[in-house]
């Protein structure tokens, strides 16, 4: 099978390199000149550490990102490996190679990212089939090309994927891209139903939506957050009992407070990491602020209530980016 592999950074490139791994072929989609430049630098290679050993996988075909819609043949499997706010970006001048036979596998954190594809650039005709992913493999970039996967391979979910049909479609079970990935040992794929994914994505957005615009605008490591600070403690409750109220429909069988055990749970079992937000605001990136607590937002505006607090971090976090910007 042929794969295209959209984002080459930390997750793009750990899909790229399992998939090599495993002798499939894999299309780099590379962002520009300045990418394809440092490709050739590294010998057209990703260097890939995993379980502590590294490697040196090759063996993969490139291409720079057209600027306006591109002709050629369609794309099999276009693997969305950028962040949540590149996704149109980058997808959009690929349309015309993506039919209804493609399959698009978005692996962005955050939710909002469907729903965006969906209605600006294929605006209600019929799109290729879509997967979504929730990854939890930890996979860090640490120059171009070369990245270190630090745990995944050994989660029974490192990849918990789901297919979203189109409306009044029955679910399938004849996904060829999903018996492939099946087979990556190291991947550590599950498939579930897309109403299983979506509680799945809705509690680790409240996750992240109570601790990430804390910890990026206070700069702390998770540890940090749960220390001693009773202030961190009430914003985080505060955020996580907000968003809940309206995503509870999600969430069968938890409760805001079962949720919040679970932010301080995860906190306590990370206390060394800083989250992906603070990373993003140290390195001077944009951060995935509004597909986290920026679309907690506009869901509550969608049921008539105003989330206060989210939009509050939404707004100091742009405000910081902007103050940071280089
Ligand atoms: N890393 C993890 O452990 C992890 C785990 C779970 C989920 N995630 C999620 O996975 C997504 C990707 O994360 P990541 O860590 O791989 O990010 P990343 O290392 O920053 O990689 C993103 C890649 O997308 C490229 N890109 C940006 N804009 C583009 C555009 N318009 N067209 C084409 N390519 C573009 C970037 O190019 P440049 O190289 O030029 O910046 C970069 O190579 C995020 O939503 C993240 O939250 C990450």
């Amino acid at each position: 099978m042929h794969f295209h592999i959209l984002g080459t950074g930390a997750v793009g490139c750990h899909v790229a390199s399992l998939l090599r791994m495993t002798n499939h072929k894999v299309t780099l989609i590379l962002r520009s000149q300045k990418a394809l430049q440092d490709f050739k630098a590294h010998n057209q290679s990703i260097s890939l550490t995993l379980k502590g050993k590294s490697a040196s996988v090759s063996g993969f075909d490139s291409m720079v990102l057209p600027s306006a819609p591109s002709q050629g043949p369609p794309i099999e499997c276009l693997v969305v490996a950028t962040k949540a706010q590149s996704v149109i970006e980058a997808v959009s001048p690929l349309k015309s190679r993506l039919t209804k036979n493609s399959t698009l596998l978005l692996l962005q954190n955050g939710m909002g990212v469907v729903e965006e594809l969906m209605d600006t650039v294929w605006h209600g005709q019929t799109s290729p089939r879509i997967l979504v992913g929730v990854n939890r493999h930890a996979t860090q970039r640490t120059s171009a090309f070369k990245i270190i996967n630090h745990s995944g391979w050994n989660d029974p979910e490192g990849l918990v994927v789901g297919e979203r049909l189109q409306q009044g479609e029955s679910p399938r079970d004849d996904s060829p891209v999903l018996k492939t990935l099946s087979e990556i040992k190291d991947l550590s794929l599950s498939i579930v139903p897309w109403e299983d994914l979506q509680n799945r994505m809705a509690k680790k957005l409240i996750i992240n939506a109570s601790i990430n615009p804390v910890a990026a605008l206070l700069d702390f490591t998770n540890g940090g957050m749960i220390d001693d600070n009773p202030y961190t403690m009430n914003l985080m409750r505060e955020l996580c009992y907000e968003a809940y109220s309206v995503l509870e429909n999600l969430l069968p069988g938890e409760t805001a407070e079962s949720l919040f055990e679970s932010v301080i749970g995860i906190l306590q079992i990370t206390r060394q990491n800083r989250c992906s937000m603070v990373q993003d605001m140290n390195a001077k990136r944009p951060t995935e602020v509004d597909y986290i607590n920026g679309y907690l937002c506009r869901i509550g505006k969608n049921q008539g209530k105003i989330l206060k607090v989210h939009q509050t971090m939404v707004d100091l976090i742009h405000a910081k980016e902007r103050v940071a910007k280089p």
